[in-house]
This record gives structure tokens, sequence and C-alpha cells, in this order.
């Protein structure tokens, strides 16, 4: 078990579980409450002050946000080919820091320029055997400052059509991206929504809320988005569908994969470094949707990773992003790299099961707010922000995914 400590916020709380009874009114806590957002807080002021801090931290408003629940499935194989396939669509993520420089062009396969010949991935058969087949078919082009970012490429070998969004591009994006606030859930596809629960295939989303940030990227999806990205599908329908995306990316994957699973596909939903997005009844519901319980069962039971459809995310020991922000919940099931370093491999992952919540109440911490142990707030005074957030953490998903370079 990893220590509980690995992030402190001072809060303050009605009750921790349900965000639904947060209160945010008390603007004198919202800075720290609001931390993870970082939502226009200068981060450094905000969290440089000793002595606000102190203050802050000797109250009983403190909450700990620990790590998954780690429940490790020794019994649960993680084969090499899955492992290749985890770092493969590692690389898918990374591609999309290619877009900002123009370096992705639909048309075109990987080998043909589709994808910048500098990077091994895209011409170098050795690490990616199927780069003469896979096709850069549609590039999402969202406006500056929104999120959607990401494109669509089809691997005609291995039959699977892939959609990928970006993360941020810098820290900033971090610092504007996010509202914590909650607010209700309701599917951009209700018409299919509406289908889905009166046919009984899925309970009715009642209760549940998302994070106010990624339901602003829900509303700028427009129905053109899903008739382009529908009509590439149903030119391949025997194909697989996978959609993924990295850190801010994973967010965006995530909702758009709801999108899509309510419009009758079956996408394999695989995430990176995702911040939690879920609230209230949310978590549960996105469970249901994906079948998360039945594909863990299966899993147990064949000793193996059943990896073809679902929703599966990838996290990274002390990768504080996937904590937070409080209160919002991961959904899906988890596998988790426990080596910080690069390279990770095959025997640094763990499979970890369906997430569960990352917020523990029971335990207020009452250690010296300023320990030195290495872990939680002595990362915040040691001094540059990345790496009190552990940016280094949040990127190393066996390659480091942010840059158009280096794989
Ligand atoms: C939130 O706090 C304000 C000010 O302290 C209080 O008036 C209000 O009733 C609180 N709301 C809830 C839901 O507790
Ligand atoms: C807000 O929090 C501060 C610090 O804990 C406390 O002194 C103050 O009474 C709170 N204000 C309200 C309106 O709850
Ligand atoms: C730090 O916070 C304390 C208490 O709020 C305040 O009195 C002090 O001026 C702050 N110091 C700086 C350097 O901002
Ligand atoms: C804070 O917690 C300590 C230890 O549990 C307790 O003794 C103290 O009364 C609490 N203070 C407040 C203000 O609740
Ligand atoms: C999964 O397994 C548990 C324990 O065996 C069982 O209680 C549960 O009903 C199963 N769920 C599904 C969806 O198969």
């Amino acid at each position: 078990m990893k220590p509980a400590l690995s992030f402190i916020l001072a809060v303050t709380l009605v009750d921790v579980g349900l965000c639904t009874q947060l209160n945010y009114t008390n603007t004198s806590i919202l800075p720290l409450t609001d931390l993870p957002s970082f939502r226009g807080i200068d981060l450094q002021t905000a969290h440089g002050n000793s002595s606000q801090l102190r203050t802050d931290f000797d109250s009983n408003n403190t909450i700990t946000l620990t790590p998954a629940r780690a429940v490790h499935y020794d019994d649960v194989k993680i084969s090499e080919e899955l492992y290749e396939r985890l770092v493969y669509f590692s690389k898918i993520c990374a591609l999309t820091y290619c877009i900002t420089s123009s370096e992705l062009v639909t048309g075109l396969t990987f080998e043909e320029g589709g994808c910048p010949a500098r990077l091994e991935f895209c011409t170098g058969k050795e690490q990616n055997p199927t780069a003469d087949r896979t096709m850069v078919e549609l590039v999402l082009l969202a406006e500056s400052e929104e999120l959607g970012t990401g494109y669509l490429a089809v691997d005609h070998e291995k039959q699977v059509v892939m959609l990928s969004f970006r993360g941020s591009t810098t820290n900033q994006d971090w610092l504007s991206d996010f509202a914590i606030y909650p607010t209700p859930y309701e599917p951009a596809s209700k018409e299919y929504y509406d289908d889905w629960v009166t046919s009984g295939r899925v309970s009715e989303c009642e209760g549940c809320l998302i994070h106010r940030g990624f339901n602003v990227f829900l509303k700028t999806l427009s129905s053109q988005f899903f008739d382009r990205i529908e009509s590439i599908f149903d030119s391949f329908p025997a194909y697989s569908l996978v959609v993924t995306g990295h850190s801010l990316g994973a967010a965006v994957a995530s909702l758009a994969g709801i999108e899509l699973r309510l419009r009758g596909y079956d996408p394999l939903v695989l995430t990176y470094a995702s911040p939690n997005i879920f609230c209230g009844k949310l978590r549960a519901w996105v469970d249901e949707l994906f079948e998360t319980e039945r594909i863990h069962n299966w899993s147990v039971s064949e000793g193996e990773i059943m990896f073809r459809k679902g929703y599966f995310r990838v996290v990274h020991d002390e990768d504080y992003i996937t904590m937070v922000p409080p209160f919002y919940e991961p959904a899906g099931l988890e596998i988790f790299i426990n080596h910080r370093e690069l390279p990770q491999t095959q025997k640094h992952l763990e499979y970890r099961g369906p997430s569960m919540k990352l917020i523990s109440t029971e335990s207020m911490d009452t250690r010296p707010a300023f320990s030195s142990s290495g872990i939680g707030l002595g990362h915040r005074l040691l001094g540059p922000l990345e790496k009190w957030l552990h940016m280094y953490e949040h990127r190393a998903y066996f390659i480091l995914i942010n840059t158009c370079g280096g794989f």
C-alpha cells in the first residue's frame, strides 16, 4: 500500500463523499479548494505563503487525496501483447501534439508523410510495423483554448479505427482549462440516450454530475462532428474502434467514447493520465454503460485482461493529475504503472480492476504540513510548480507524452 499522503488540500466540506453537497461559497477557502482546478489561481502565490498554509492545514477541514484503492489482481495477467498495445496507443496519443505544427496530414499513411518522418514511430518499420497501412483520415482542430483537438486514423492492417484527443499543450492550459464546479450531466446524443433508457439497456443517469470544464466541451460537440466521424466508421464496419487520449485529452476521449457508445458503437476507451471528471452517480452510470463489472469479472475468470472493448484507464504511480480534482471519480478498469522512470516494461504493470473513489475521509491528516518526507506538501515548497504537480510522472507513460518528438 502506498502512503495515503500524496496531496493535501484544505477545504470546507459538508460531505466529502458527494460533490452535490459541497459548499463553494466560502471564498476565503476557495483558492485551496480550487487548487486542482488551477483556474485563475497563481499557485506559487497561493501556496508559497507558508503562514497561510499552516493556518489552513491546522484546521480540521483537511482531506487527503489518496491513490486509487490499491487492489492488485495478481492473477490477472498483462500479456506482452497487451503491453505492446498500451505502448502503441500511448504514441497514438502523443501524435496529437503534432497537430499544432500541422504535421499530421489527412489522406496519407503514416509512412507516406501523414505523420512526421522524423518520428521513428511514423516511418520506422521496427517501431511501427503497420505505419504503411495506417492512414490519417481526419484532423480535428478545436478553437484555440477549446478542448477537442485530435485526429482519426485507420490501421488497415490491424483493422482498427483510432480516435485520439490532445491534452493541454502547456501547463498554462491547465490553469485555464479547469473549472471544478460540478454541473448536471446530459449526453450530447440525447435521442440515443433516451432510446437506451426506454429500452432498459441502461439506467437513467439521475443525479449525474460532471466537471463543468468538460461539460463545456460536450456542448461544443456538434452533430457535424459525429456525422464526419461516423461516416468514417461506417466505411469500415468490421473494424474495431479505439478512443484514446492523454491528460485532458483522456477526459475528452472519455466523453466522446460515451457519446459513441450511445450511438451504437462498441469502443475501447483507453485513457492515459486522466483527471477525474465524474461526480454524483455519473461514475456508476458510465461503468454500467461500458459493462465495466462484466469485463472485470470476465478478466478475472480468464486470468488475463479482456481488452477488446470497454473503458480502461492507465495510471502512473504518483501522477497527481489522476487524483484530482477532489470529489470527482474515475470510471473504468485500471491498469497501473508502478515504475517512475522510463523505460517502463511489462513487469511494471498491474491490473487494479474497477476504479474506486480516491478520497479518504477517515484520515484527517494531522501530520505536520511541512514534513520532509518527500511526499505530499513537501513538493509544493521545494520549488517549481512542475515538480510539485509531478509533471514528470504525468507525462511518463511508456514514452514522454506531450511533445511531437522522441518516439
Ligand atoms: C453554504 O455556505 C453558506 C455560507 O456559509 C450558507 O449560507 C449556505 O447555507 C451553505 N450551503 C449549504 C448547502 O450548506
Ligand atoms: C470561511 O472560512 C474561514 C476560514 O476557515 C472562516 O473563518 C469563516 O468563518 C468562513 N466563512 C463562512 C461564511 O463560512
Ligand atoms: C501570507 O499570509 C498571511 C496570512 O494570510 C498574510 O498576513 C501575509 O501577508 C502573507 N504573506 C505574503 C508574503 O503574501
Ligand atoms: C481537530 O482535531 C483534533 C484531533 O482529532 C481535535 O482534538 C480538535 O478538537 C479538532 N479541532 C476542531 C476545531 O474540530
Ligand atoms: C461479477 O462477479 C461478482 C462476484 O462474483 C458478482 O457478484 C457479480 O454479480 C458479477 N457481475 C456481473 C455483471 O457479472
